[in-house]
C-alpha cells in the first residue's frame, strides 16, 4: 500500500483501548494521515473551562464553542492541536479537562461544529489522494458512515485501567489504589459516553472488532494493517 492510497479507516472504541497509539503506529505505516477527534473535544473543554463556564449549562457551552477556533494537525508522528494560536497538546491531556470533557461532548452544537471540521479534514486527504485513519466514538456510526474500513477496539477494562494508569504515573511505577481510581475514572466514562443521547459510542454494524487485551502494539497494529489492505482489494 503507498501513500497515494486514498482509503478512510475509522477506528472507534473505548477509553485506554489503545485507540490513539494503534491509529498512529498504522497510519505511520502505511503514509497515512491521522486524525485524533478527542483531542479536538478535549481542546474544546479547555476553551469552556478556561471561560470559566459550568460544563452542565449547554447554552453557555455552546456559546464558548461558537467563538472556538480548533486546528488539528494530521501528521501521526506529531499532531499537535491548537486553540486558535495556541498549543494546547499538553494541556487537553489535564485531569480537570478528562473529568469535564464527556459533558462538552454531550452537547449538540458541539459535535455538530467538530464533525463538520472533521469531515472537512478526511475530504482534505482524499483531494490530496491520501489516506487517513480517523479515531473517536462515533467516527464508524455517524461522522463516516461510508469509511472503507471501521475497527472498533476494545479490551478488559481492567487491563485498560492499567495501560492508563501507567501512562498517567510520572515515576513508572504502579500502585494497586491508583489503578482501581483509573479503573473507576474509565468506567464512569465510558458510561457516560455510551449512554449520551447524541452520537453514543456503540458499535457501527459493519465494524470489525479487534479485542487487544492479549495482543502486544505491534500486533494490533499488524492486525488493522491486515484488515486495511483486505479494505482496498
Ligand atoms: O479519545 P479521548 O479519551 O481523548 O476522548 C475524550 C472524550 O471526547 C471522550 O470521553 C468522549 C469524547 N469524544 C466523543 O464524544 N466523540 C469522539 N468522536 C471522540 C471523543
Amino acid at each position: 500500500m503507498s501513500a497515494a492510497d486514498d482509503l478512510v479507516i475509522a477506528v472507534d472504541g473505548p477509553a485506554g483501548s489503545g485507540k490513539s497509539t494503534v491509529c498512529r503506529g498504522v497510519a505511520v505505516k502505511l503514509g497515512m494521515r491521522y486524525l485524533d477527534t478527542g483531542a479536538m473535544y478535549r481542546a474544546m473543554t479547555v476553551s469552556v473551562l478556561a471561560a470559566g463556564v459550568d460544563v452542565s449549562d449547554e447554552a453557555a457551552v455552546m456559546a464558548v464553542a461558537e467563538q472556538t477556533v480548533i486546528t488539528s494537525g494530521t501528521d501521526p508522528s506529531d499532531p499537535g492541536i491548537w486553540l486558535g494560536a495556541i498549543d494546547v497538546s499538553e494541556s487537553i491531556r489535564g485531569s480537570e479537562v478528562t473529568a469535564a470533557v464527556s459533558a462538552v461532548s454531550a452537547v449538540p452544537g458541539v459535535r455538530y461544529r467538530l464533525v463538520e471540521i472533521q469531515r472537512l479534514q478526511v475530504q482534505a486527504a482524499r483531494d490530496a489522494g491520501v489516506g487517513i485513519v480517523v479515531e473517536g466514538r462515533d467516527i464508524g456510526t455517524v461522522v463516516l458512515p461510508d469509511a472503507d474500513l471501521k475497527v472498533f477496539l476494545v479490551a478488559d477494562p481492567v487491563i485498560r485501567a492499567e495501560r492508563r494508569a501507567l501512562e498517567n504515573s510520572a515515576e513508572g511505577h504502579l500502585e494497586q489504589a491508583f489503578i482501581a481510581a483509573t479503573h473507576e475514572a474509565l468506567r464512569k466514562r465510558d458510561a457516560y459516553d455510551s449512554g449520551r443521547e447524541i452520537s453514543p459510542l456503540v458499535k457501527a454494524a459493519d465494524a470489525r472488532v479487534v479485542d487487544t487485551t492479549n495482543l502486544t502494539l505491534p500486533e494490533v497494529i499488524e492486525q488493522v494493517c491486515a484488515l486495511a489492505v483486505g479494505a482496498r482489494q
